[in-house]
């Protein structure tokens, strides 16, 4: 059953920012003063099961340069602005059964990676019975053992409400919540932009979104009308969008507009919430949001479930329990700017390729980890000469230049054009900066690599300099078959299918 049906889906409030221009500055200046402001919410929960990583995901690196972990990653843009902004930004990590000791673990292992204490939030999700048919009988493991499963990451509402965090982070003038995803490394490209548009905007519910070709696999926002209720701005499945729209105003469903896209833009399940509406729904809801339950069945009487499903919320459902006046929009970005994650193994991912999906793998996030970095050197006016795309294990890269801009080196593009003026970057170049560190015309060869990182307190400027490779410096080097095979290799180097040698630097 369609659970839309009967509603006309009309296009959200939306603000573009997919280009950009002085309108994206203006958000993202703004953002950053409201990040001072912001907690940032991870919800780190999932089972990973399409990935099939052995351990939790957080502790992937997002790239093989330097092998950061995502974890570190995101703690460092929070550790950078709480230093820029004076203020500690608080992180909330939600855990599972499955990742709540790794995740522990890792944090103590990497001293909270400089955070300070009381500055991290744990919250372990809970799990629901499991129910075993139609009847909704509860499924059993063993007697007296009930067969327990996730209750999906729409339960972070839950915690963050039965947890008194949400109204402790009220008491302490946190405005906005940024809810972001275990294994994105692209999000704090957009996070700002999307920060200052709910602020300017007023938007209390704001979803980073991306423009979405017809039919594409991926949930559309829509705007869902129907006589005698209030509007609603949801995530639709595309495959009861387009049903939707021929039911009601569009009799060719889902169709492109002139620049080829969808009129919904595409769900990537990352939102910035305004904590002062939330806690008015977190209050009247007791914390308990929409749940859904999507068994598959074993018999055409659709009474028998071919394994035990249980009730799940997702995050993006929240805007159901809005009552009226709560105001619900979309800021649209480039779609590798904002999003890249790290779900699928290589072969499920070269599958997807195959049929024209996105890879969603470890390589293709970090190809667009560095791709990213080099928007930013072009933001800045450095000529950038991509290396030609390369095939690896089935997904299409481009091996360089690999940019990798700390945090402690710009939180923002205005930033980054301060500190980047003239000078090019070419074909498998790498590029890493790091703290206080400005480049004027420098030009860095095809194959050479700068590394350039100012200490702590310390400046680094360096001016007219030309970087050419003498001898090998970081390469990347695909792994061989047996390398693949072989549990002595790291994990994290297998599920992407090669490795990165810094030679010389
Ligand atoms: P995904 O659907 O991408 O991740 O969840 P997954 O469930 O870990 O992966 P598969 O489907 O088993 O392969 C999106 C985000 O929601 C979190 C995940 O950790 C990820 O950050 N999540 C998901 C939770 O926190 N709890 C859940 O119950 C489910």
């Amino acid at each position: 059953a369609n659970p839309f049906e009967g509603c006309t889906p009309t296009q959200p409030d939306l603000v573009d920012l997919s280009t950009f221009g002085k309108d994206y500055d203006q958000a993202e200046a703004l953002g950053l003063r409201c990040f001072a402001d912001t907690a940032v919410v991870l919800v780190a929960g999932g089972l990973g099961e399409r990935l099939g990583y052995h351990g939790i995901k957080l502790d992937i690196p997002v790239e093989v340069t330097e092998t950061t972990s995502y974890l570190a990653h995101y703690t460092s843009v929070i550790r950078a602005a709480s230093k820029r902004l004076g203020r500690e930004i608080p992180l909330v990590i939600m855990t599972s059964r499955e990742t709540n000791a790794g995740t522990i673990a890792t944090l103590e292992a990497n001293q909270n990676f400089g955070l300070a204490p009381g500055q991290i939030t744990l919250l372990n999700q809970e799990l629901v019975p499991a129910l075993s048919d139609i009847e909704a009988h509860l499924s059993i493991e063993e007697k007296y053992r009930l067969n327990l499963k996730p209750h999906g990451h729409g339960h972070i509402h839950t915690l963050l409400h039965t947890s008194g965090t949400a109204k402790k982070f009220a008491a302490a003038g946190i405005r906005h919540l940024l809810f972001i995803q275990d294994t994105n490394g692209q999000v704090f490209n957009a996070a700002m932009a999307a920060i200052g548009v709910s602020e300017s905007h007023g938007y209390d519910f704001n979803s980073i979104a991306v423009n979405r070709i017809p039919g594409e696999a991926v949930g559309g926002l829509a705007k869902l009308e129907k006589s005698g209720c209030p509007p609603l701005t949801l995530n639709v499945e595309y495959n009861q969008l387009d049903p939707l729209l021929r039911a009601t105003v569009s009799p060719e469903g889902d169709i492109p507009d002139e620049r080829g896209f969808s009129l919904f833009p595409g769900n990537i399940n990352l939102i910035v919430l305004r904590l002062a509406p939330y806690l008015r729904v977190l209050e009247s809801s007791r914390g308990i949001i929409a749940e859904f339950v999507n068994p598959k069945f074993s018999d055409p009487e659709r009474t028998k479930f071919k394994k035990p499903a249980r009730l799940e919320t997702l995050m993006q459902d929240l805007p159901k329990s809005f009552v009226s006046g709560e105001k619900v929009g979309v800021t649209i970005f480039d779609r590798v700017w904002c999003f890249s994650a790290c779900k699928n193994n290589l072969v499920d991912a070269a599958a997807k390729v195959a049929s024209n999906g996105p890879a969603e793998s470890a390589s293709s996030a970090e190809n667009d980890f560095y791709l990213a970095g080099r928007m930013k050197l072009r933001a800045a006016g450095m000529e950038v000469i991509e290396a030609p795309q390369k095939t690896l294990s089935g997904i299409p890269l481009v091996p360089g230049p690999r940019v990798i801009l700390r945090p402690s080196f710009a939180l923002t593009l205005a930033d980054v054009r301060a500190r980047i003026s003239g000078g090019s970057i070419s074909g498998e170049a790498t590029l890493v900066l790091d703290g206080d560190v400005t480049l004027e015309n420098v030009t860095i060869a095809d194959g050479a690599s700068l590394v350039a990182k100012a200490p702590e307190g310390g400046t680094l400027e360096i001016k007219d300099r030309t970087v050419t490779r003498s001898g090998a410096v970081h390469d990347l080097v695909p792994l061989t078959d047996a390398e693949m095979a072989s549990s002595d290799v790291p994990e994290y180097l297998r599920i992407r299918g090669y490795r990165i040698v810094a030679r010389e630097a």
